[in-house]
């Protein structure tokens, strides 16, 4: 029994070591699969020994289904916030103002200030009790089970001379290139868009189902100790310790003597933070000796003895001309300005989002205002204001959401607790019926050879309403549309007879069902193997299925309960196309390359790349397009970049060729 504890504990011990290496100093000593292996292996330990457990093993990290309500936790210091300055000036008012109440040398901690959503950790011998969002700032949310699932947060802390208790601040932060992979895989589902990485980190935080937020790879930097005993007497100092306890703390911070300093650091930060991999939108100037801060005290609000001196976001004037309302493959009605072209940040900005009736009413937008337009940490440029004094005696028409759908008249919705418009006419709009078959028609889903323009002749021709439509085509219907001669013609014809072999999974993901992208179509299509088999499938069927969810089972089940659906679906079956995944793919799949991350690169000559794809996927695998320390291995053709070959070799990651894979997947 000894025996099992001890291999547990270093299983335990080794797992956060690795932890560490990986998330906070980014620089792994073994690969995913032997990680993966070793997690694997303290789980099956911990579940055949409950007696062992413990909140803080390594393996609490990927978060239960535990799903309530936050508790609300009084905080024992307030969290307050900073006073902003925006110029040169500000600052040198700031510094002259600590020297004048000081009277005696003092040294600036010059920080960046993160653009995420704060958060305070509360340890006590060593363990992370507790996690608590800023809430009004006197208390906040309870979200330590969330928390524990970033892993860059320790939750057992290393090295020793930390003090029993104390508390640690900092931001959790979205990475940029999970908030572009989060937003991309929303815009698919059409689903709102996520602003910002700030909006993202704080909504994932709040999510009830901690694996979701485990998969977000959410990120937290930090910035402030607090506490009865901490080990040094200057903030730089202690976050020195901190980061020797296992914290991520931002190696940026440095410590200015003179105002100079502080300039220099500013005009660094303001260029150079465009290559940071997360958000910052400004920096931070801190006091440096416990003891001075504490003689400078605090003001209701906010510390005498900081200040943050915020980056000037990209910003232009510029017109108003109207609102658009655009409808999408799902209904969802979304506002778009129209300006007056203006140059911001190196390019010319016409059109800016106004996401949702709500932004519109806030800003009390009228048309030909003088709107200031921002592109801050956003992809999209927004409006984030008008400028009244530039509004004439003639006030345009105020801008109001629209109530019935521009395309067919149809009254909108907006379900409760949303913040969207919907046009519910599914079967009768024509944006949502050609962006149905749109969709259909992509590379990822039937790769039939048509863009958006012909889906629209062939739509205002009378001849497609719906994806089954386009099977019914003949070559007379086609060449008496204009534009169309003898040659592409036929290629679109034989594109459509190609499209018949498209594998089952596809056919699914192009049916366009709300919540159903790429990935959901291939879990379901391993579970059920047949379209009948899903239609038949229930509610608690599907949400037994991996991966998916409540909100996917539901979009699923009233998918098909639409007879018009079951009508489009048989029809679709009658032309010939996949319903079913095909005997041979199901006795050739195969676990062999389970848990393996494979990057493809280069040209081959025995398969093509999405046959590459397909077969990594088949046998279990994941196919990644960019490399980085969880890829197991690239499978290199001949001409492979060199940015990734130098890549490769820096991390160590093994190289095969074409010969080598096949081999792996061979009987
Ligand atoms: S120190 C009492 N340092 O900015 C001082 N805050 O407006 C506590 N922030 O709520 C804050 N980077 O969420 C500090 N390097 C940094 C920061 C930082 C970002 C955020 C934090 C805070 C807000 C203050």
């Amino acid at each position: 029994m000894e025996e099992i504890e001890a291999k547990i504990k270093t299983l335990r011990e080794e797992l956060e070591r690795h932890n560490y290496n990986y998330y906070v100093l980014s620089n792994p000593t073994i690969s995913d699969r032997e990680f993966d292996r070793m997690m694997k292996t303290l789980q099956v330990l911990e579940e055949e020994y409950p007696e062992y457990a413990d909140p803080h093993s390594p393996t609490q990290r990927v978060g239960s289904d535990l799903s309530k309500e936050f508790e609300q936790v009084v905080h024992k210091y307030p969290m307050l916030s900073l006073g902003n300055t925006y110029s040169e000036e500000e600052v040198r008012d700031f510094y002259e103002r600590i020297a004048r109440d000081l009277n005696e040398p003092f040294e600036i901690v010059a920080e960046l200030k993160y653009d995420g959503t704060s958060i305070s950790l509360i340890y006590q011998k060593g363990r992370l009790v507790r996690a608590v969002t800023r809430g009004d700032g006197t208390r906040g949310d309870d979200v330590t089970a969330n928390v524990k699932t970033i892993r860059s947060v320790p939750l057992k802390l290393m090295s020793a001379g930390y003090p029993a208790e104390f508390e640690i601040r900092g931001e959790i932060l979205l990475p940029w290139a999970e908030f572009d992979r989060l937003n991309k895989e929303r815009e698919e589902q059409e689903e709102p868009l996520f602003a910002n990485p700030r909006n993202a980190a704080s909504g994932t935080l709040k999510q009830q189902n901690p694996t979701i937020v485990a998969a977000r790879k959410l990120d937290a930097y930090f910035y402030y100790l607090l506490g009865e005993e901490l080990p040094a007497d200057t903030h730089y100092d202690n976050l020195e310790a901190a980061r020797k306890w296992g914290f991520k703390i931002p190696d940026v911070i440095r410590k200015c003597d003179t105002l100079q300093d502080i300039y220099d650091y500013i005009a660094y930060w303001d260029t150079e933070r465009k290559n940071l991999p997360v958000a910052t939108d400004g920096i931070v100037l801190k006091v440096n000796s416990l003891r001075q801060q504490k003689n400078l005290g605090f003001t209701a609000k906010s510390p005498r003895w900081a200040i943050a001196y915020k980056f000037q976001a990209e910003r232009a004037v510029t017109r108003l001309n109207s609102v658009s309302f655009q409808v999408g493959r799902t209904g969802t009605v979304t506002p778009v300005a129209n300006l007056e072209p203006v140059l911001l940040a190196g390019t010319t900005v016409k059109r800016a989002s106004l996401h949702n009736a709500d932004i519109i009413e806030g800003l009390d937008l009228h048309l030909g205002d003088m709107v200031y337009v921002e592109k801050g940490g956003e992809i999209i440029p927004k409006i984030v204001g008008v400028d009244m004094d530039a509004r004439s005696m003639l006030l345009g028409a105020k801008v109001c959401f629209i109530r019935i759908c521009p395309e067919c008249g149809t009254p909108l919705v907006r379900p409760e607790g949303e913040a969207a418009h919907y046009c519910p006419n599914e079967s009768g709009c024509p944006p949502q019926i050609k962006g149905r078959i749109e969709h259909f028609v992509t590379r990822k889903a039937m790769n039939i050879n048509i863009g958006p323009e012909t889906v629209e002749d062939l739509y205002n021709a009378g001849f497609v309403k719906n994806a089954a439509d386009l099977y019914t085509l003949t070559l007379s219907d086609l060449l008496s549309l204009e534009r169309w001669a003898d040659k592409s013609a036929r290629n679109l014809l034989a594109s459509l007879e190609e499209s018949k072999q498209v594998p089952f999974e596809r056919v699914l993901y192009g049916l366009g069902i709300r919540y159903v992208g790429e990935t959901v179509a291939k879990r379901l299509t391993s579970a059920f193997h047949s379209m009948e088999q899903l239609e038949q499938a229930s509610f608690e069927d599907l949400i037994e299925v991996d991966e998916i969810g409540e909100r996917i089972a539901k979009s699923i089940t009233d998918y098909f309960a639409d007879a018009r659906n079951l009508t489009l679906i048989s029809r679709l079956k009658e032309y010939g196309l996949q319903m079913s995944v095909d005997e041979e793919t199901i006795a050739n799949r195969s676990e062999k390359l389970k848990g393996l991350t494979i990057v493809i690169s280069g040209t081959f000559n025995q398969h093509s790349r999405d046959e590459y794809k397909a077969m990594i996927e088949q046998h279990g695998g994941k196919n990644s397009g960019s490399v980085s320390g969880k890829t197991d291995y690239i499978l290199a053709g001949a001409n492979m970049g060199p940015a990734k070959l130098e890549k490769a070799a820096k991390l160590g990651v093994k190289i095969i060729n074409e010969e080598e894979f096949l081999n792996m997947i061979a009987e």
